[in-house]
């Protein structure tokens, strides 16, 4: 690089990494303070729709494009019993719910999730309670969704008001069960064989259903990743998927780290694939597990609610956390790991998608759209096709936790078949613009049709209800293609994404 300043990013769309998987774009609703009821559901709102549903949430998180949905928890599931939340709501039992320590009325249950996602047009990605559920109960829940009529369960689903099954593809097996506030946690080997015989059972069902077994809780675990290495080596041919969770904080306060973690994203990747492949290995399978990264997510601002719980009320605030900009870069930089990493991840849920840890808050007649918001519905929106491998050559600074980096964090898609390709660049730098050069290997494209930036002076900047513009996308010049390179400056504290016509 000729100018160290300045930073270039060779493109060629025959060097591809992997068909993107839409799920990667997908999210996590748990019953958890105030996500389900009060978020999504509150038939007391004046946006209520005739099902209780709030249809200024339904309308952003349609922008959104969640395209698969993950229910009903979370640690909210390793003490549920499903069967609470079906039936006439007037006989449905009011319990107190331990893992957040609220009182959940079930009024919301399995047909509300179905009718919820049919509304916002996700599939559904049901978790079955391994914690003190048993594994009849797992099975009794397929048997609810997917059987036809004729037997108990399908026909409880047929009075519920479904004739025709609900044909739910994606399940977990359980939720974080390696973490010792699960109720019900077991060790590796007991979770692997309890999961074994609960996917068997899921599968005598429905033999087309597809499985997540629950990885480790976050890379910081203990037991990581022999945990992951246990289950996969007890439930390998059964499962599809393999799950990570982790949370990402700034408690440090050390913003050039922060903005750094996509390192550490791609390092737990790296890590679980490589469990993955020996697993395969050693198990002499021909079979391919994939990664499901169904919680991930900013959280460490709002993280002593979470210690205080719901103190026995119902749909108490928890865990609302405010997103601010450098929040943002964070969650731009994740996923660009997942197009980078779409070979191996298949399905990414964040956690979660209404008012706890969510892009969406809510009172109890309006929506606000966080920081957060904005890179979800870039990615959302213009990532399709196949994602590329890029050559990045960039200015570096220098991080307390990981050393020497880059400034940029890029990944690209290309769909050739829709015609379109996009870019999506975060500048990681608190000071400085960076001129950046974008050149084309190959064909180069006709135009850059979109251009659309998330940035600020301020990393700590955020959206509230009396600001709730403060942070947003800006159309920006779009730069014309002159003999196959383009030519931009990126600001400090940025995440630019540029849609691309082929
Ligand atoms: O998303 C909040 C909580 O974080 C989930 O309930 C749990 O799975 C994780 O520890």
């Amino acid at each position: 690089m000729s100018d160290p300043k300045s930073a270039r990013i060779l493109i060629d769309s025959k060097r591809v990494i992997s068909e993107i998987s839409p799920l990667l774009f997908s999210g996590f609703a748990e019953h958890l303070g105030r996500c389900i009821y009060g978020g999504i559901y509150d038939p007391t709102s004046p946006q209520a729709n005739d099902k209780g549903l709030r249809e200024d949430v339904l309308a952003a998180l349609r922008e959104l494009n969640f395209r698969s949905m993950r229910y009903p928890g979370g640690n909210f599931v390793s003490g549920y019993r499903w069967e609470d939340g079906i039936g006439p709501k007037d006989q449905r039992p009011a319990r107190r719910e331990l893992a957040w320590q609220s009182i959940e009325s079930n009024h919301f249950g399995a047909d509300e999730f179905i009718r919820f996602c049919r509304e916002i047009d996700s599939e559904p990605m049901l978790a079955v309670n391994l914690g003190t559920g048993t594994i009849q109960d797992a099975a009794n829940l397929v048997e609810y969704c997917n059987a036809p009529a004729g037997t108990q369960y399908a026909n409880m689903r047929v009075s519920n008001g479904c004739e025709a099954p609900y044909g739910v593809k994606y399940w977990c097996l359980g939720n974080e069960m390696d973490g010792p506030w699960q109720i019900g946690h077991l060790d590796a080997i007991d979770y692997g064989k309890k999961a074994r015989e609960a996917a068997k059972l899921m599968r005598l069902h429905d033999d087309s259903v597809e499985l997540v077994l629950c990885g480790s809780s976050s890379s910081l675990m203990p037991t990581y990743p022999e945990w992951d290495r246990i289950g996969l080596e007890l439930c390998w041919d059964l499962v599809q998927y393999h799950s990570m969770h982790y949370y990402a904080n700034n408690i440090e306060d050390d913003t050039p780290s922060f903005l750094a973690l996509s390192a550490e994203f791609e390092d737990y990747v790296d890590t679980v694939a490589a469990v993955l492949r020996y697993v395969k290995a050693k198990t002499r399978s021909k079979h391919d597990v994939y990664l499901s990264w169904d919680e991930w997510n900013v959280w460490y601002k709002a993280r002593e609610t979470a210690d205080r719980r719901g103190g026995w009320t119902e749909a108490p605030h928890l865990i609302e956390e405010v997103y601010n900009l450098e929040d943002a870069l964070v969650v731009a930089q994740w996923l660009n790991v997942f197009l980078r990493r779409a070979d191996v991840l298949k399905i990414a849920c964040i956690a979660q998608i209404v008012n706890v840890i969510a892009p969406i808050l809510t009172t109890r007649d309006n929506v606000l759209k966080q920081t957060t918001f904005y890179p979800l519905l870039m990615f959302s929106q213009m990532a399709s096709g196949n994602s590329l491998d890029l050559l990045v050559d960039a200015p570096r600074y220098e991080t307390k936790q990981f050393g020497d980096m880059p400034l940029l964090d890029v990944s690209a898609s290309y769909d050739e078949a829709a015609g379109e390709h996009a870019i999506f660049v975060v500048n990681r730098s608190l000071t400085e613009r960076i001129p950046i050069e974008i050149c084309w290997g190959d064909v180069a494209p006709k135009r850059i049709s979109s251009a659309q930036q998330l940035s600020g002076n301020d990393p700590k900047a955020y959206n509230s209800w009396e600001d709730p513009n403060h942070v947003t996308t800006q159309a920006i010049y779009a730069p014309r293609i002159i003999d196959g390179a383009a030519q931009m400056s990126l600001p400090p504290l940025s995440f630019t994404a540029l849609g691309v016509e082929l």
